[in-house]
């Protein structure tokens, strides 16, 4: 799940860690109607979830007075995404709009300059603009080849890069290499080494490279462009062009002097090692990488360097082979050349780091108990601080010692830029991109429980109440079940399949469970999944059903549905092998067979780890042991299966196979296929038709009215 650039899994996120109990609209329908403003709030229906505002973490301006960030948005009717970039004012809270959203115009990767002038990322090519909402953007870059991951020092007058180019090719040979390929009459792909695809590609020749590129001014606003340097040139040759090496991920140092990149040593073994290493450089392309992680062969990833550009942060895994080992804090002594981790007695894992203004402390996101908190960890102690409490938390910023703007969501709210003062704790709402949308309507408020799950642990999990809610009335029940499985249903605003409040809002009460395995709770509670995929989270899906259906009365236990993607999609199709509880369930990219899903999949070290290999008698047993496809013959429930083609890991053949056995066996089964789409949703129409189909199959199969007209 943790691979450097792709969470592998569907995020189930959006959940408020509320320890009171609270309802949707009907009880404060109620209030608002006493008072007599008589405002029926709307239930969040497909339409208008797709059209909410999403923001970008901000970028703060050399002078600290403000901050750049984008808007982004869907319109259903046309069928057009469109995203536009802002100005924050940190002090007053006003905000500037800078560019247009014309179709056609999404940008990204927003730079500062200097103070009054920024730059961005458009189809591929740099753009700069004054600070002033009437400026134009220049075209200050148009590489041959497009450009991601843009940086720039004002210190040293250079940029850096990340581009996809060809073996021992500058970027203008690659576009030339390119156009070639056009002229091709055959289209085979041949492969002689493993990773002959990752994710939702097929390995190519052209990887990308991290690049610096000189630039000398001209004038006070004209540029020259120096010829761009490849700053892994001294890396080994690799025998192989389609095993190159190949850049996930690379920070710029803040004086501009160096460059750190996360890459994967090119060897025949890259599907099965988790070995992902860091290296560091210098931005004149006069030096050799230095390898910091050569005695560790566990994954590394989030470098940052610290405000004074001497060390630098990583987050590191130490366990070889297994992707979601506990990240450790490292911290890198550049002129020393020594490294030490630190805050090592941490039960948990951080996911992403920012160091502090003076570089005493540094700042993590750390999920715990279904929460993605701030933490402060001082550097010289590893002493560490909660500095949020509720929520997600994401893309910090440190502005000073004393104050950062980052990115907050929760359940019920949708992301946000919020300014933390660091040491009240004190938070302040800054932007309100979704204000309109949100007063017509009123999300569902999750409310926490806990009850004892498999070995009697103690299990965490959230539930939401209907649209409308009647405490008299009966309401089915959707169960939720997170991917993963290392993965944890988080107290944010999800945009994604597995919003509840979206579930909630069609009618149902809403479930989700963070079984064995979910990170957030302890190292042994996450590592304890390993070899039981089927098991332990099984017995804390069961008892969890029993534990809400006992306690809330309101719960039609009839009347359930049991829906999930990727792992979620695994234990559907474990449930449906194991129970007769749910009328209906919901299989999004799910393995229906774990020796089949070993063969196909692109990451190998994944199911190696949490299972075994196939070919090995040790490993074939855990494999069948967990292998939902071995209790075919008890499969009953009428089930949807969801699946896109250019998912590579877990592919087509697991959906079909699973739904050929149902119809086969004339049991009623439904497959919606999306030949575009990868192990997610990544088109708002494709998610529209999504949401349509699933609440219609699950409506329909628990005799439901929802608040809406679903199809
Ligand atoms: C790249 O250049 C090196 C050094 O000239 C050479 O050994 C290697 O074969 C080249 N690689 C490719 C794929 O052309
Ligand atoms: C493609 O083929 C055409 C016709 O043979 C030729 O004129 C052209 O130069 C080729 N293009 C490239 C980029 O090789
Ligand atoms: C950059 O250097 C690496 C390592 O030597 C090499 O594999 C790659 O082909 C080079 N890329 C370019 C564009 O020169
Ligand atoms: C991968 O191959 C490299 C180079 O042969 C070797 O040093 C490393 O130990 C191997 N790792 C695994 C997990 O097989
Ligand atoms: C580790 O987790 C397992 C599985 O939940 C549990 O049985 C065991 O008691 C835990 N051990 C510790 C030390 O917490
Ligand atoms: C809708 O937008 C998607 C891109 O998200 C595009 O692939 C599709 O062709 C569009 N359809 C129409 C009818 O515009
Ligand atoms: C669906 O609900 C209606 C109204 O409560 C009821 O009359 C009908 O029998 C139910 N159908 C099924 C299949 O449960």
């Amino acid at each position: 799940m943790r691979c450097t650039h792709i969470a592998r899994l569907l995020q189930l996120t959006g959940l408020a860690l509320s320890l009171w109990t609270s309802s949707c609209a009907a009880e404060d329908n109620n209030i608002i109607t006493n008072t007599i403003i008589n405002i029926k709030h709307k239930p969040l229906d497909i339409k208008t979830f797709h059209s909410l505002r999403r923001v970008s973490p901000p970028t703060i301006s050399p002078n600290k007075r403000g901050a750049l960030f984008i808007t982004s948005y869907y319109t259903p009717d046309s069928n057009k995404s469109a995203s536009y970039l802002s100005y924050l004012d940190i002090d007053s809270g006003s905000i500037t709009r800078l560019t247009d959203d014309r179709p056609g115009t999404t940008l990204s990767n927003p730079i500062w300059f200097d103070d009054t002038s920024f730059g961005f990322l458009r189809r591929g090519a740099l753009y700069r603009q004054n600070l002033s909402p009437d400026a134009v953007p220049d075209l200050l870059y148009d590489p041959p080849m497009p450009i991601t991951k843009v940086a720039y020092s004002a210190n040293k007058g250079l940029i850096t890069f990340v581009a996809s180019v060809y073996p021992n090719s500058t970027l203008k040979e690659s576009a030339m290499l390119k156009r070639t390929e056009d002229n091709r009459t055959d289209s085979a792909m041949v492969f002689d080494n493993l990773w002959a695809r990752h994710w939702n590609e097929w390995m190519s020749v052209e990887k990308p490279n991290v690049f610096s590129l000189p630039l000398k001014h001209q004038s006070e606003t004209e540029w020259n462009l120096d010829t761009e340097i490849n700053l892994t040139t001294v890396l080994p040759r690799c025998p192989d062009p389609l095993t190159r090496w190949s850049i996930d991920d690379y920070t710029l140092s803040p004086t501009g002097d160096n460059v750190a990149f996360v890459t994967r040593p090119p060897f025949d073994n890259m599907t099965w090692s988790t070995n992902v290493d860091i290296y560091l450089v210098s931005t004149s392309g006069n030096s050799k990488p230095r390898l910091l992680t050569a005695h560790i062969d566990g994954m590394s990833s989030s470098p940052v360097f610290s405000s004074d550009g001497r060390r630098l942060a990583w987050l590191q895994m130490e366990t070889p082979g297994c992707e979601s080992d506990i990240n450790r804090i490292y911290v890198h002594n550049i002129a020393a050349r020594e490294t030490i981790a630190i805050s090592y007695d941490w039960d948990l894992s951080p996911s992403s780091l920012v160091w502090s203004k003076d570089d005493k402390t540094i700042y993590t996101v750390t999920s715990t108990q279904g929460r993605n908190i701030i933490f402060s960890v001082d550097v010289a102690t590893g002493k560490r601080k909660e500095l949020t409490l509720v929520g997600s938390a994401w893309g910090l910023r440190p502005i000073d010692e004393q104050n950062m703007l980052f990115v907050h969501s929760t359940q019920d709210q949708p992301a946000d830029i919020h300014l933390l003062n660091t040491y009240s704790r004190r938070t302040k709402q800054l932007t309100y991109v979704n204000k309109e949308a949100l007063k017509d309507l009123k999300l569902c408020v999750p409310e926490d429980f806990l009850f004892n799950g498999a070995h009697g642990d103690k299990v965490h999990g959230w539930l939401l109440r209907p649209y409308d809610f009647d405490q008299r009335k009966k309401y089915p029940l959707a169960l939720l079940i997170h991917g993963g499985p290392q993965q944890a249903s988080i107290q944010s605003f999800s945009h994604s399949q597995w919003n509840p409040n979206m579930y909630s809002n069609a009618g149902f009460v809403t479930v989700v469970i963070n079984f064995h395995g979910s990170p957030g709770y302890s190292k042994n509670f996450t590592d304890s999944i390993r070899h039981k995929w089927g098991d332990l989270p099984y017995v804390d899906l069961m008892r969890g059903i029993d534990f809400v259906t006992s306690k809330y009365k309101f719960v039609d236990s009839t009347r359930m549905a049991a829906l999930g993607g990727s792992y979620g999609g695994y234990m559907v199709n474990w449930l449906n092998g194991h129970t007769d509880k749910f009328k209906c369930m919901v299989a999004h990219d799910g393995k229906f067979s774990t020796v089949s899903g070993y063969y196909g999949t692109d990451e190998l070290w994944f199911p190696e780890w949490d299972l075994g290999k196939p070919w090995e008698i040790a490993g074939r047993t855990i494999l069948e042991e967990n292998n939902p496809e071995r209790f075919a013959s008890n499969f009953k429930t009428p089930t949807l299966f969801i699946q896109g083609e250019k998912d590579f890991r877990i592919p087509v053949s697991e959906s079909l196979g699973a739904w050929t056995m149902l119809r086969r066996r004339s049991i009623p089964a439904r497959f919606v296929y999306f030949p575009d789409e990868d192990h997610w949703i990544n088109k708002m129409g494709n998610s529209m038709r999504w949401y349509t189909e699933v609440l219609d199959w699950i409506t329909t199969w628990t005799n439901t009215t929802a608040p809406y007209h679903i199809r």
